[in-house]
């Protein structure tokens, strides 16, 4: 095998590749396959009836407030959206603007509903409107990689009255971190005891 390798100098090889790159590139089925795939793809992410976007949300221009509202990974799960929420209340507090929650969908609308049960005093703090982001309302990009802090001081610059973030996920405690206590209060008390589940004591923490 050794051999073979040393057999065959560099050149020849990239050679091979370049020529073996433009056969594939010449084949009808290359194209055939990448046009497919490309078809696949689409009409996949259009026929999920989850994200058919709801009406547009009818909302004022020109009030004494300024908000801030933002996209959010609604697909994915509970523990995702309490970054995203409590992230995003934390700017909107930094910025001095209302918060919006805009439900755009039927995954934003489950994310609305999931929320609202575990932690109702996290969405309390959200305007909640039910319709897709007006197209008037510019968006922003902001905290574009999962789990960095971006410094919200980056946006008090921005004097758009309706302030919509293309972020989602916001993975960073630093969002949040004077909000500890606040955070805890929002939790709806659990109505039953959950006896079966182990408690902390001195040693172990669970
Ligand atoms: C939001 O609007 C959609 C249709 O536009 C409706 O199906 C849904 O029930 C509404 N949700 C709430 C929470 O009002």
């Amino acid at each position: 095998m050794l051999e073979i390798i040393q057999l065959s100098p560099k050149t020849d090889n990239g050679y091979f590749v370049v020529k073996y790159i433009k056969k594939v590139l010449k084949s009808p089925v290359f194209w055939i396959v990448i046009v497919y795939t490309i078809f696949l793809a689409y009409s996949t992410h259009i026929e999920d009836p989850k994200e058919i976007p709801y009406p547009i949300a009818q909302i004022n221009f020109k009030t004494s407030r300024k908000y801030i509202s933002s996209n959010y990974a609604a697909s994915s799960r509970l523990g995702n959206h309490l970054f995203e929420l409590a992230s995003v209340l934390s700017i909107s507090r930094d910025l001095n603007r209302v918060p919006i929650f805009f439900i755009e969908d039927c995954y934003h609308e489950k994310m609305w509903e999931d929320t609202n049960n575990l932690i109702p005093g996290l969405m309390n703090q959200f305007l909640v409107i039910n319709g897709s982001v007006p197209r008037a309302i510019r968006r922003t990009s902001f905290h574009e990689k999962c789990c960095t802090f971006d410094n919200p001081s980056v946006l008090k610059e921005n004097k758009d009255e309706y302030l919509h973030l293309k972020g989602t996920h916001y993975q960073s405690w630093k969002y949040f971190s004077q909000m500890r206590n606040e955070l805890l209060g929002f939790l709806k008390t659990p109505v039953n005891n959950f006896f079966y589940l182990p408690v902390s004591s001195e040693s172990t923490f669970v």
